[in-house]
């Protein structure tokens, strides 16, 4: 190459742009960047590509897909993957949406990660008007909204499509049988169920039942697509365990042989509406730390009636800073109208009724110093049960978990929440012994169990 060509190849590199190309070559680097976002969206949105083969709903004609999985295993992701294919592709008009609770409805099945509008592409997305608990497609489909806690709701609307997120842990069975006589639209209505397992009555009824098609999986099915953190939390709470069949394996357990408390005698005695009480304690079994493999906080609410029956009533529990449980128990015995609240200070010593003091002065709040062993302080309670004179008001089903899982033979650190549930029934027991009269014949309870 010659020298005068060098000279001239040089200058033609470093000419400036003319307005006109610098215009040019930036659409051309936006158009590019949105055709790389269109395809990362498409990958992102294709379920047919992306959902494992049992996330897919099977062939057959089943009325009721059933899939029983651990935590994490992509249940909620499943659920509003089928209710959008369903409305895009098979005629679903009107759909009814059901989580435990109305918080649960518009967090987790509609505006949460795995929820309808995260998953749907942009041009199928439906429009979400929360005051009208309805979310409404670009192709005229209907989903309304419910919360499994106000069962009232779901009697009366008509339905060709549900959802049911969460059913083992819904409080009222009566919202399920409300939903199953409402889902009577079009020529097939059919409804998808995704929870974490429980023997509840209504789980087992389903798996008797010849019209349902029954999935199940692993928490570790879905390892690839789980927060580091969210999976080592949860393996570590639960590995090893017994309760970690059911919330890892998605096991329906039976009742734990060795356990105090058996789940039939719970659900026999369960009743659906609190009665009069004469008396209400806040159970709380503290946890001293606070981080993210802390125990929990057991925080437990129960009363004895005028019938001179117990009745538990709520269940506050969690994984709480000392100024989170500190005010939760303070809200539960307010929102109760409590006589006491009775917090363990084994570990916390003061501190703990200072960390109580600290949101309300003046509630009455008696500390113990548990010195028996934890079994031995259960057991009067547990017999309470076994005579019956004890009611769960609603389902307090992780209450109710820990209750028939702990076998005190084999695991000689008990449960928060079956502490706390100690607690306030040994207050109740021995404050109220003297003032009731439990030779007067017990109210025969509602059986929610009979009512579906
Ligand atoms: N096949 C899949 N491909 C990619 N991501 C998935 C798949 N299945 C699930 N996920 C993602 O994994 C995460 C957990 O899923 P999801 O919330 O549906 O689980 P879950 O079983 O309902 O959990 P939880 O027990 O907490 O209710 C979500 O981010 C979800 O979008
Ligand atoms: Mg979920």
């Amino acid at each position: 190459m010659t020298s005068a060509q060098k000279r001239s190849d040089s200058s033609t590199a470093k000419a400036p742009l003319t307005e006109a190309s610098r215009a040019r070559l930036t659409e051309i680097v936006a158009e590019l960047k949105r055709r790389e976002a269109d395809r990362l969206a498409a990958q992102r949105f294709d379920w047919t590509r992306c959902g494992r083969p049992d996330q897919h709903a099977p062939g057959g004609s089943w009325r009721t897909w059933l899939i029983l999985a651990g935590r994490g295993w992509g249940k909620t992701r499943t659920g509003a993957e089928w209710v959008r294919e369903q409305v895009m592709l098979h005629g679903a008009r009107r759909v009814a949406l059901v989580a435990r609770t109305a918080a649960d409805v518009r967090d987790v099945i509609v505006e949460g990660e795995s929820g309808i509008l995260a998953i749907s592409p942009p041009s199928e997305r439906p429009t979400w008007e929360p005051s009208r608990r309805r979310l409404t497609w670009p192709n005229g489909a209907i989903a309304t909204t419910y919360s499994a806690d106000v069962p009232d709701q779901l009697r009366g609307p008509q339905h060709d499509l549900a959802w049911s997120d969460e059913l083992a842990a819904w409080q009222y069975p009566d919202a399920w049988t409300q939903l199953l006589l409402g889902l009577r639209l079009g020529r097939d209505p059919r409804v998808v169920v995704t929870t974490t397992p429980r023997p509840t009555p209504i789980i087992r009824q389903l798996l008797a039942s010849t019209t349902t098609h029954v999935t199940r999986g692993r928490t570790m099915d879905n390892a690839a697509n789980l927060a580091p953190q969210f999976l080592d939390a949860i393996v570590r709470q639960y590995e090893g365990t017994r309760l970690g069949r059911q919330e890892l394996d998605g096991e329906v357990l039976d009742d734990n042989p060795g356990a105090m408390w058996k789940r039939e005698s719970i659900d026999a005695s369960r009743v659906r509406t609190e009665p009069q009480l004469r008396r209400v304690v806040v159970g709380v079994d503290p946890a001293v730390t606070s981080n993210a493999s802390s125990d929990e906080t057991g925080i437990v609410v129960a009363g004895i009636g005028h019938d001179g029956r117990f009745y538990v009533l709520a269940d506050y529990s969690g994984r709480y800073s000392p100024d989170q449980w500190a005010s939760r128990a303070i809200e539960a015995y307010r929102t109760h109208k409590a006589d006491r609240i009775v917090a363990e200070r084994n570990q916390g010593g003061d501190l703990v009724e200072r960390t109580l003091r600290t949101v309300d002065r003046n509630a009455a709040i008696t500390t113990v110093h548990a010195m028996r062993g934890k079994a031995l302080r259960a057991e009067p309670i547990a017999a309470l049960y076994e005579q019956a004179r004890v009611s769960h008001v609603g389902s307090l089903s992780m209450l109710e978990d820990q209750m028939t899982a702990w076998d005190p033979a084999s695991d000689a650190k008990s449960p928060d929440r079956v502490d706390a549930l100690v607690y306030a029934m040994t207050e109740l027991t021995t404050s109220g012994a003297r003032t009731v009269n439990t030779a007067a014949p017990a109210a025969i309870p509602v059986r929610i169990a009979e009512s579906f």
